[in-house]
């Protein structure tokens, strides 16, 4: 059988995607931050150059609007799964255990196979994080700091209960982060074994050494068609956080 050679590059990730990618990694280091030094506001009000500067740092209000902007983008990336390009779809990365086990086989042969979108073992790390995400930004709700903040559901539920799910917000966020570094662990492995994904995911392009022989251009959708997903998916965290 004969096999096509490989095209120079494709475009593989529309700029949906990769900006939901960066502006989530992002996030969630703001997140972490604020997360830890949340109880710990430091503020900075001084005179400098004739200007009255006030900086708020480590701010758990700003903690929690940031983690309701990840509920939205995580709602967002579910939905664009749906209705966003051809590689964004979760039909076409979300695969049974048998393609999973010889890809793992394949892996664990030493060998790095090429794939257009998500590999079926990323499919299932990415799965993985956006399941902990829903997860952890949902326990955020109920969540208090002990001190002057509170999740805007967390009167919904008694303090026992909101202090337990403020744990459990904790112990997920490790589990998260843990899930996270095999993610980046993953990225930079595949990069020594000459493949890099990294730049795809910044310039949406893919290059030949990257792609399968056979690949075929992947369908990229208007990214103004984002723009209505986005409105969607803030609206149904607005209205959760503010209506229940
Ligand atoms: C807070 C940290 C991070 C989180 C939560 C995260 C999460 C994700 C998610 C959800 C995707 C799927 C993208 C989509 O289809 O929408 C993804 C893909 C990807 N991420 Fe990350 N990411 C993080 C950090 C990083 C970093 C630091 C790098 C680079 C060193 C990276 C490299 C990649 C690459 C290369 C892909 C595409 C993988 C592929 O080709 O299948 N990520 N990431
Ligand atoms: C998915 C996004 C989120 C991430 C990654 C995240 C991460 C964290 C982290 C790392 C901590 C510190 C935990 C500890 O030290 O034990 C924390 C605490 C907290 N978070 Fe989040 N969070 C997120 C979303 C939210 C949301 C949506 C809310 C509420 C609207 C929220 C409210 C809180 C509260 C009240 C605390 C307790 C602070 C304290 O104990 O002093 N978080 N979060």
């Amino acid at each position: 059988m004969s096999r096509r050679t490989a095209p120079a590059d494709l475009r593989v990730w529309d700029l949906p995607t990769r900006l939901f990618h960066w502006t989530l990694v992002i996030l969630l280091v703001a997140l972490f931050v604020s997360g830890q030094f949340g109880g710990l506001a430091l503020v900075v009000d001084r005179q400098v150059l004739g200007m009255q500067v006030k900086i708020f740092l480590g701010n758990m209000d700003i903690h929690m609007l940031l983690g309701q902007a990840v509920l939205a983008l995580v709602l967002f990336r579910l939905m664009w799964g749906v209705v966003g390009s051809s590689t964004a779809r979760f039909t076409s990365f979300v695969r049974g255990p048998r393609p999973l086990m010889a890809y793992v086989g394949a892996i664990l042969r030493g060998e790095v196979p090429a794939t257009t979108g998500h590999n079926p073992a990323g499919a299932l790390v990415i799965l993985g994080m956006l399941g902990l995400l829903l997860v952890q930004g949902g326990l955020g709700l109920f969540g208090n700091d002990d001190i002057f903040s509170q999740g805007p559901l967390a009167s919904k539920v008694s303090k026992d209960t909101s202090d337990r799910l403020t744990v459990l917000h904790g112990q997920v966020f490790l589990l998260l982060a843990a899930v996270v570094v095999v993610h980046i662990a993953a990225a930079f492995y595949y990069l020594v074994r000459g493949k890099n994904l990294i730049r795809p995911m910044v310039t949406g392009r893919k290059g030949a050494d990257s792609l399968p022989p056979d690949a075929a251009p992947p369908t990229i959708v208007s990214p103004w068609r984002a723009v209505p997903v986005l409105a969607v998916a803030v609206v149904v965290v607005w209205a959760v956080v503010t209506k229940i």
